[in-house]
């Protein structure tokens, strides 16, 4: 048993009489880090409070040096509303300029299960729980920090709001400007904001306020190079998940246990309402022009949500998360149950609640995916996705946007992001003028698609999930290497 006070203050003491030592290399209980190094990248003395040890209770290996706590969305004297992080040092000799911060999407899901089962140090297995360290941690490539966002989220203070995007990114952006003050290190290094599912929407809205709110930014230090979305609504579920389910039923029938009689009727219903052959007829390079939805379409004859329930007649524990299965009918260690999509709240930091002190996180029941509904959920179609939007505008203020989706996606599928591409204008025109075809090697082996126009990225990850750093965590560990440009997209497609 970890979890006795007496345990976690020795802990406590022993990091502490490490890190003092740290330069003893003779030091019996030496951290695996160099800890004083480590600290120095993005520590000063102003924030020793927020220092993380680096032993945690069940994790039998140690963690880089880390910070955690709070920040106001605001520098008003009252503000209430604070946002809970976690960063970490680049613990290797790269990326020691620039900073990721990932988000899990939601609406109103917690980073946390980011830092815990995905990209982190540690993987906790979602069923035996046990935490097994991650040789492919994104902390070897690049300085990290996740945030449970908006308020309302995970560890977060406040009240949620039913907030717009736009108010999302204010909050993210005046929070922003207060963990820098804090953190006077991170100013001046190279921001990149990463994220999936439903970081989709509000990840281009924060770029574009950071880019809005440019002279105050540059004053602080906040200098943005761009954005990476996995699996991600940009766009709405009409062309996310309606207009390329035919096509999906017909590809994957076998991995979701469909029969014949199951795509037969998905292939009527396709018919009736319009959508039979829309990939096909529609997908083209370059585009022949926006897209159409079909006269017929009615959402409420969803081929999608048909499927998904023939999925689950065929195997109960279907996960949309990633469809070959059999996923076992279990709750994540971060309490989300990938079958219902349902939170729950057996998970890591409710099992073993002093973790929550030690992370300098409030002692509230959490949840990883909030029921507090911080977010004004975009409905309609029309107004408001980002593609529609901001998007397109920030795509032509960054260096780079990376888009990655998991071919094994059933949340969001894929070719809903090649639709959404091509219907959207960006740097002066519609879509690709050319079909993705280069080939991304992973291990010297084919490992996806990608294809770069005007400085957007499209990636079709093979076989990869909703969440892509778990389930081909190399993968998403090169093309990390590519957002930040420690390789070439020449070097995607040649062997590592
Ligand atoms: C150092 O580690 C050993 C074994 O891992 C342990 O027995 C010992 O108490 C530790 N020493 C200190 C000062 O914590
Ligand atoms: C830790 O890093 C510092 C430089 O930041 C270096 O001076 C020191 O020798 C290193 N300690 C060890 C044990 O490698
Ligand atoms: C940090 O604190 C140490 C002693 O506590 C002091 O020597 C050092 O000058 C301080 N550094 C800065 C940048 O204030
Ligand atoms: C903070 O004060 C301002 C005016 O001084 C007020 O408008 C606002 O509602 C207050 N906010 C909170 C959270 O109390
Ligand atoms: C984690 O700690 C809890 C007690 O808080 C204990 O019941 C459980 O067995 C531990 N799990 C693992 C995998 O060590
Ligand atoms: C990440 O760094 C760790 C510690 O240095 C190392 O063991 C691991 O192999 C690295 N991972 C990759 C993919 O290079
Ligand atoms: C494509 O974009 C146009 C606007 O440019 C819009 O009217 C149309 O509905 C979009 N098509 C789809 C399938 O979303
Ligand atoms: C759409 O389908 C529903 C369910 O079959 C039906 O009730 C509704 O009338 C249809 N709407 C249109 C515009 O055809
Ligand atoms: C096809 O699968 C569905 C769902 O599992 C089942 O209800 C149906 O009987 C099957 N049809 C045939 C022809 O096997
Ligand atoms: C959020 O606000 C919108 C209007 O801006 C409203 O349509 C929606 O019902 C509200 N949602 C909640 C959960 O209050
Ligand atoms: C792509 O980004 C670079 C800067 O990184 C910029 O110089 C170039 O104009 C951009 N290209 C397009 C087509 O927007
Ligand atoms: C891939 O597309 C490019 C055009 O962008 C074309 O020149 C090339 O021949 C294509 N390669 C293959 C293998 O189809």
């Amino acid at each position: 048993m970890w979890v006795t006070t007496r345990i976690v203050a020795a802990f406590s003491a022993l990091v502490a009489a490490v890190s003092v030592s740290a330069s003893n290399d003779k030091q019996q209980n030496a951290s695996a880090y160099n800890l004083s190094q480590l600290r120095d990248r993005l520590g000063s003395n102003g924030t020793k409070s927020f220092e993380i040890p680096t032993r945690l209770p069940n994790v039998s290996f140690e963690i880089p040096p880390s910070w955690g706590g709070y920040e106001p969305v605001s520098n008003k004297p009252n503000e209430t509303r604070q946002i809970y992080f976690w960063m970490m040092p680049a613990t290797g000799d790269v990326g020691v300029n620039d900073f990721v911060i990932w988000f899990n999407g939601g609406p109103g899901c917690s980073s946390l299960s980011g830092i815990l089962s995905e990209e982190g140090p540690l993987k906790l297995d979602p069923v035996t729980y046990v935490a097994k360290s991650n040789p492919y941690s994104w902390t070897n490539l690049t300085n990290m920090m996740w945030v449970d966002q908006p308020v309302g989220t995970g560890f977060s203070r406040g009240k949620a709001l039913n907030q717009t995007m736009e108010q999302v990114a204010e909050d993210f952006n005046g929070f922003l400007l207060n963990l820098y003050k804090d953190f006077p290190k991170l100013r001046g290094k190279n921001l990149w904001l990463m994220g999936e599912s439903f970081a989709g929407k509000f990840i281009p809205y924060m770029a574009h306020q950071i880019y809005k709110n440019e002279k105050e930014n540059m004053r602080a230090g906040i200098q943005l190079k761009g954005i990476g979305m996995n699996d991600a609504f940009f766009y709405d579920d009409v062309i996310g998940k309606e207009l390329p389910a035919v096509q999906f039923a017909q590809q994957n029938a076998k991995i979701m246990k469909l029969n014949q009689s199951d795509v037969d009727q998905l292939v009527r219903q396709g018919k009736e309402i319009g959508i039979k052959n829309y990939v096909e007829d529609n997908l083209k390079y370059p585009p022949a022009g926006p897209l159409p939805v079909p006269a017929q379409f009615n959402s409420s004859k969803s081929v999608y949500s048909s499927m998904k329930k023939m999925a689950k007649k065929a195997n109960p524990c279907f996960s949309p998360f990633n469809i070959p299965g059999p996923s076992p009918c279990h709750v994540d260690a971060l309490g989300l149950d990938p079958t219902t999509e349902v939170p729950h709240k057996y998970n890591y930091f409710n099992r073993n609640p002093s973790v929550k002190a030690i992370i300098h996180a409030d002692n509230v029941s959490y949840v990883e995916c909030s029921k507090k509904k911080p977010f004004d959920i975009m409905k309609d179609s029309k107004t408001g996705f980002p593609l529609n939007t901001v998007l397109p505008s920030v795509i032509e203020k960054s260096e780079r946007t990376v888009v990655q989706h998991g071919t094994y996606d059933y949340i969001m599928l894929p070719n809903g992001s090649a639709l959404a591409i091509q219907n959207m204008t960006w740097a002066g025109q519609q879509g690709f003028q050319s079909r993705p075809n280069r080939t991304l090697l992973v291990d010297g082996k084919p490992a996806g698609t990608f294809h770069t126009e005007r400085n957007l990225t499209l990636v079709m990850v093979d076989k990869a999930s909703h969440m892509i750093p778990v389930y081909k965590p190399k993968a998403a560990y090169k093309l990390l290497q590519y957002v930040l440009g420690q390789i070439s997209e020449e070097q995607l497609s040649t062997k590592d």
